[in-house]
């Protein structure tokens, strides 16, 4: 078995120009795959508000609920590194409750944490602490309805912003940065002025890697983004598969074997 991918490791594929291969996974079967198709990155994150719990924002995610899934995914998922979004309210407020969060979170499996946003004070203690942390820009899902929805960041004087964003987040000691629904000359000007590797989600092809959410790539919900390329349809695979079984049963031509 391949040894453990790692934050450092992560942090030397910028200089080696390799490209960062990310992917969420919310359970056992998600890390599982993602390990066989041999991911760098795997993020438990809190789109799992979307894809697992129905819901439209990230919002109604719990510390709890991120501490189940991040230990249901580290049963398979043993060489990617595994990173652990921090959810809505788990920080903010006192920088002590995001440290006292995320240690909650590597205890549950995580090798490392994400946050959104511009949190210097809290990434710096986390880091300092010993728990590898991701910087997030650009659009951040738990801030929607400061946005008004989910809409493109940095299309305006909003771009240099988000640049001195990200390098304040990387000087506090982040090891990447994930881009997300920003134009792609930003988000190329953001991976070319920081020295940590930019993680791009609807950010272009210049970032030093990409994520994409489990189920966009595998075709498993009913929207088609624009910055998901689905390399499977697989939700209607799995309808056609759960039809031949429900006819195998009422027509009496399923096998059953006795273990
Ligand atoms: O929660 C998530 O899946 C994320 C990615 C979109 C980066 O934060």
């Amino acid at each position: 078995m391949a040894s453990r991918m790692t934050a450092p490791r992560i942090r030397a594929m910028k200089e080696e120009k390799t490209p960062i291969v990310c992917v969420t996974a919310y359970d056992a079967l998600g890390g599982r795959l993602a390990e066989s198709a041999n991911v760098d990155l795997v993020l438990v994150g809190d789109s799992l508000g979307n894809v697992i719990m129905g819901q439209a924002t990230t919002l109604g995610v719990t510390l709890p609920v991120m501490q189940h899934h991040v230990r249901c995914v580290a049963t398979s998922c043993k060489t990617p590194l595994l990173v652990a979004d921090m959810p809505f309210g788990s920080y903010g407020g006192q920088p002590g409750i995001a440290f006292d969060n995320a240690v909650e979170l590597m205890r549950s499996g995580a090798q490392a944490v994400k946050l959104e946003g511009w949190y210097i004070t809290e990434i710096g203690m986390m880091v300092r602490a010993g728990i590898p942390t991701m910087g997030h820009v650009g659009f951040t899902p738990q801030s929607v309805h400061v946005f008004g929805g989910h809409r493109v960041q940095g299309k305006g004087d909003d771009g240099d912003a988000i640049v001195d964003q990200a390098k304040a987040i990387q000087d506090a000691g982040a090891f990447a940065i994930v881009l997300e629904l920003m134009p792609p000359e930003l988000a190329q000007r953001i991976t070319k002025e920081l020295t940590i590797p930019t993680i791009g989600i609807g950010a272009g092809p210049h970032c030093d890697g990409q994520i994409q959410v489990f189920h966009d790539v595998l075709g498993l919900t009913p929207h088609h983004f624009k910055h998901a390329e689905r390399y499977i349809e697989g939700e209607s695979l799995f309808e056609s598969a759960l039809k031949q079984y429900c006819q195998a049963v009422r027509e009496k031509t399923f096998k059953v074997e006795v273990e």
